[in-house]
C-alpha cells in the first residue's frame, strides 16, 4: 500500500492526538497494520470492543454466526463460546441473552486479557477462562448446555504465508490450527456432544473448503453445512437429537 483510500483517512484522523499524530497513524497503515488495530476497536454486533495484536479482528462472517445461533435458539439458559479471542461471541450473546449464563475459553492468556477488558467495558458478566477448548468448563455443565458457538483457528500451517499481510498481523494462534486446518475443528467435533443437552445447538465456523471433512469431524452429531451472506460454506451447524 503506497497511499491509504480517503474513508481510511477521515478514520484516522478521528483517533489522532498531540501525542499521536496522524502522520504517525497513516505510516503505520502503510506498513499494513490493521485499521481496528490503529483506532483500538472493532464493531461486533451491537458491541463496539477493544482490539489489538492480541486478539483477532471479530469479522463480519461471524456476526453472521452471532445471527444464525439467535435464530436458532429461543431462552438459552447456558451458552458456550470456545476460542473466545476478544470476547466477541460471548459478549454479543450475553447481550441477547442476558439472563443466560455464559462461558468462554481461549487457550491464549494475551486474548483472556483483553476479553476481560470487553467484559469491563461492556458490563456483561460472562465467565471467562483460559485453556483449551472445553477444559476450562465447569463439570457441571456437562449435558446441559443449550449452545455452542466456536470461531476456532482453521488454517492450515502450510497456508500462513500466503495469507493477506494485514491478517498476518493477526496471532498466529486464532488462525492457524495444525498441519492440515482442521485439528482444533475435529476436536471441537469430538466433544461437544457431551457438553449438550439434548436439543441443544453447535454453530462452529470453518473454511470455506471445509466443509466436507469438517461435517465428518462431528460424528456424534447430525451436522449440517450453512451458508454465509456471500454464499460460500461457512458455518457447521448440529442439533443433539
Ligand atoms: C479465529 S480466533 C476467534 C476469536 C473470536 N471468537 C472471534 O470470532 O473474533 C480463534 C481463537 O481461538 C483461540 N484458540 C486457538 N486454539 C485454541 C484452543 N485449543 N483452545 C481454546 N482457544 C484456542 C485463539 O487464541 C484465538 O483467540
Amino acid at each position: 500500500m503506497t497511499t491509504i483510500p480517503e474513508h481510511e483517512r477521515v478514520r484516522l484522523e478521528a483517533v489522532a492526538r498531540d501525542d499521536l499524530p496522524l502522520e504517525e497513524l497513516i505510516a503505520r497503515r502503510l506498513r499494513g497494520e490493521p485499521l481496528q488495530y490503529i483506532e483500538g476497536t472493532a464493531a461486533f454486533g451491537p458491541l463496539d470492543l477493544l482490539v489489538d495484536e492480541r486478539v483477532l479482528i471479530p469479522r463480519p462472517e461471524t456476526e453472521g454466526m452471532f445471527d444464525l445461533a439467535t435464530r436458532m435458539v429461543r431462552s438459552p439458559e447456558v451458552i458456550v463460546d470456545l476460542c473466545t479471542g476478544s470476547g466477541a461471541l460471548a459478549l454479543a450473546l450475553k447481550s441477547r441473552f442476558p439472563s443466560a449464563a455464559v462461558f468462554a475459553t481461549d487457550i491464549s492468556h494475551d486474548a483472556v486479557e483483553v476479553a476481560t477488558d470487553n467484559r469491563y467495558r461492556t458490563g456483561l458478566q460472562v465467565y471467562l477462562a483460559e485453556g483449551d477448548l472445553f477444559d476450562p468448563l465447569p463439570t457441571a455443565i456437562l449435558g446441559t448446555v443449550d449452545l455452542i458457538v466456536a470461531n476456532p483457528p482453521y488454517v492450515a500451517e502450510v497456508d500462513f504465508d500466503s495469507l493477506p499481510a494485514d491478517v498476518q498481523w493477526e496471532p498466529k494462534v486464532a488462525l492457524v490450527s495444525g498441519p492440515t486446518g482442521l485439528e482444533v475443528i475435529q476436536r471441537i467435533g469430538a466433544s461437544a456432544a457431551s457438553w449438550l443437552r439434548p436439543g441443544g445447538v453447535v454453530i462452529c465456523e470453518i473454511g470455506e473448503k471445509q466443509g466436507v471433512s469438517a461435517t465428518s469431524s462431528f460424528m456424534d452429531l447430525p451436522a449440517i453445512v450453512r451458508q454465509d451472506l456471500t454464499g460460500r460454506d461457512r458455518y457447521i451447524v448440529a442439533v443433539k437429537p
